[in-house]
């Protein structure tokens, strides 16, 4: 709708203009990626004047953002407002669960709930773009970037992509209360090699169209107006200088009409990668490539001109990302009033409002995935037990908001000891018996484990040994996972594994909440203690949710989105793998099989997995098949056990031959339900085209015939199954 005064604008717009509305500067004083190397303030000030910034990101709140949009629309020349981004990724001062810890609710409309409220909060705080949702399948828990997105299997991540950008977007870009999404990391981010940041990527075309490439589609079908680049290289071309991504898929055969943004200075890092031999180099072909804007490399500014006056680059190219960018600014409403997100009224009544601590306990409390439960041993019951709560964890208030945390608080978490307070019929001894870090650890820096202090074992020994129960509240460190947070050992950092080994010696009845931003491994945990429950990292109301799932006033309901593993080695391991010329045989006492000798093959707690205090069992699964093609699926999913709750029924499917291979088993569908204890619900799932096909490697999607297998249940590693056969 805005085309005609896209181009008008773009008319008057001299080749320096333009290229600053590709120019994107990081606020003054705060970072998310290495201090810049060049650029002052004050440079940043002169070219705001100039008109030769586009955006701006990390500047919040009202009067900060009213200050530098004052000078883009006032002092220069056009008065072309800024569009001003923040990676508001699970909240920004409400802490919803980290997007992991949310994918675990399978539950779309909480998700899209939780990702309103920080929308919300941000919008009202200046904020207008946020660098979110990431929706990079990852697959391997030694990546630290797994805390903020969704988990292994495509399928699942497309949803919830879809529901995050109707979250931040809304019905209407313009309201001042939503923000534009910026789908990231465009594209193979989550297949970085061996799970170390930053890392190459090498995947082939059939892994890209299946299960890369499936989550952005999503995203852009859903409405989402920006895309991100990303740090790696994919296949050789790194993603920033990729025409084949940007150019050829995303703007080509997917019609994209948004913009791109480089990742922090990923144009100039194209340098080190060896892919450009300087930065003229590197921004000649990040802009070929498709890249619109780009975030502090200080290349565009610095070279655009004279390589498009040179006849290096063609000045079409630089109109048509400069169109894409001011038609995102006036979709958001900027032309109309460029202090849209400027309400300092608002700002007061939104930020922090009430109800939206209400709104995440009820994502916090669905994202919770309870893995182990020998002998019923939760829910505690409310008085009368003296429950012995140790872990530096239980009483950390900082790490339950885990990293990305917007503008949190420090600090300003439920813990878990304070939600046990809600309920007062019990008696708890707090013992921190080791600490989980040396000191109050910061986004930008590495975060250091103090691992030889045991001075605090013995007291916590002794409160295990002296109380009815030992709820242990152990795993990660709000700053543990994320950005450059690989790490190459997933077990419990620092002496944690060592006190819970002797607290099992002192208590067997023990409960483990796990509060991690990724899979860890918790084999021996698993071997030895009766209950686990993992918490994630929850955000603000982490305590409050961590306790009503304790004492069951809410039920647990949540399912992994990420395997986890028995041992690092395993890693990266999914659900959906191939299954090999020899699959795995674990009946066979001949060893030429692909397996390891020294563990099994299959995860510790499979994708899907997550218990609940009640029992639900299946029954009638029977398919059939209309003439249009569809396969319609029914299944019988009832409460058995002694009290109500929710469950995530999933639907998995097999291609029992194909073109290409294809994974063992492929999530193709699910539906959460809420059932009373001894209540029956019949449920239809629809297999169209869209869940029977799949991309061959040129990318074509092709639906071939042949026998399939489903299977219907409550994990990947459900039993019941039957077969159809497509003609
Ligand atoms: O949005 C992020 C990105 O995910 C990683 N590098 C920095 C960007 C902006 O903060």
């Amino acid at each position: 709708p805005y085309e005609t005064q896209v181009d008008s604008l773009l008319s008057l717009m001299t080749l320096e203009e333009k290229i600053g509305q590709m120019n994107q500067y990081n606020g003054f004083w705060d970072v998310t990626g290495p201090a810049p190397s060049e650029g002052d303030a004050s440079m940043k000030y002169e070219n705001l004047r100039k008109g030769l910034v586009g955006s701006m990101l990390n500047i919040t709140g009202v009067e900060e953002v009213r200050k530098v949009q004052k000078i883009a629309v006032e002092e220069s020349r056009l008065g072309i407002p800024l569009i001003i981004g923040f990676d508001m990724i699970h909240g920004m001062k409400t802490m919803s669960p980290i997007p992991l810890a949310e994918a675990a609710s399978w539950d779309m409309e909480a998700i899209e709930a939780s990702s309103r409220i920080g929308a919300r909060e941000a919008a009202a705080m200046g904020v207008n773009w946020t660098f979110a949702p990431m929706v990079d399948v990852g697959r391997d828990a030694r990546w630290g970037r797994v805390m903020e997105g969704s988990g292994e299997d495509p399928y699942l991540t497309a949803l919830i992509a879809k529901a995050r950008v109707k979250g931040y977007q809304g019905d209407d870009l313009s309201d001042p209360l939503t923000i534009a999404a910026c789908v990231k990391h465009f594209a193979g981010y989550g297949f970085s090699e061996s799970g170390r940041d930053y890392n190459t990527v090498d995947v082939g075309t059939t892994t890209l169209y299946n299960t890369i490439l499936p989550p952005f589609k999503a995203a852009l079908d859903a409405g989402a107006r920006t895309f991100m680049n990303s740090f790696n290289d994919l296949n050789g071309i790194p993603a920033t200088g990729n025409s084949f991504l940007q150019r050829e898929i995303l703007k080509g055969e997917w019609g994209f009409t948004g913009f791109v943004v480089s990742d922090w200075g990923s144009i100039g890092e194209m340098v080190p990668h060896r892919y450009a031999a300087d930065g003229k180099d590197a921004a000649l072909k990040a802009a070929k490539a498709g890249s619109d804007m780009d975030m502090e490399s200080y290349l565009y500014i610095k070279h655009l001109k004279e390589l498009v006056e040179s006849g290096e680059i063609e000045e079409s190219l630089i109109d048509d990302a400069v169109r894409r960018i001011l038609r995102v600014k006036f979709e958001l409403g900027l032309f109309e009033d460029p202090y849209r997100y400027c309400n300092e009224e608002l700002e007061k009544e939104i930020v922090g409002q009430a109800d939206h601590q209400a709104g995440v306990l009820d994502i916090a409390k669905k994202s919770i995935v309870l893995l182990k439960n020998e002998g019923n041993l939760l829910p505690l019951q409310k008085s009368g037990l003296k429950v012995a709560v140790i872990g530096a964890l239980a009483s950390d208030k900082d790490s339950p908001l885990g990293s990305w945390r917007g503008l949190a608080e420090t600090n300003s978490a439920v813990s878990v000891l304070e939600g046990l307070q809600a309920y007062p019929g019990n008696t708890y001894r707090y013992a921190k018996g080791a600490d989980l870090v040396l000191e109050q650890p910061v986004f930008l820096k590495e975060v250091k484990i103090n691992s030889s202090d045991r001075s605090g074992f013995a007291e916590a020994i002794q409160a295990a040994r002296s109380s009815d129960i030992v709820l242990a509240v152990m795993g990660e460190n709000g700053f543990q996972s994320g950005e450059a947070r690989s790490r190459s050992e997933i077990g419990l950092p620092g002496l944690q594994q060592e006190l819970l080994e002797e607290l099992v010696k002192a208590n067997k009845k023990i409960i483990l909440v796990s509060m991690s931003g990724r899979p860890l491994d918790l084999s021996w945990a698993d071997q030895n203690i009766p209950a686990i429950v993992q918490s994630w990292h929850l955000g603000s109301q982490s305590g409050n949710a961590i306790a009503q799932v304790i004492f069951g006033d809410y039920n647990p309901s949540g399912k992994l989105p990420m395997s986890f593993p028995r041992s690092v080695g395993q890693l990266p391991i999914y659900y959906n793998q191939k299954s090999t010329g020899r699959p795995n045989d674990p009946g066979s006492d001949i060893v030429f099989w692909s397996h390891y000798a020294d563990v099994k093959n299959d995860a510790l707690y499979p994708f899907g997995h997550g218990l609940s205090y009640t029992a639900f069992s299946y029954s009638d699964l029977k398919t059939e098949k209309s003439a249009d093609g569809v396969v319609d699926v029914n299944i019988t999913v009832t409460n058995s056990g002694p009290v109500s709750g929710e469950e995530v029924v999933q639907l998995y499917l097999k291609d029992h031959v194909a073109s290409i291979t294809r994974p063992i088993k492929e999530l193709k569908g699910f539906q959460k339900i809420s059932l009373n204890t001894g209540e029956q619900k019949t449920l239809q799932f629809k297999l169209t085209d869209a869940e029977l096909g799949f991309f061959d490697g040129t990318g074509k999607f092709i639906v071939e015939p042949g026998t399939f297998t489903i299977w219907v249940g409550g994990s990947s590693s459900a039993d019941m199954s039957t077969e159809f056969t497509l003609d």
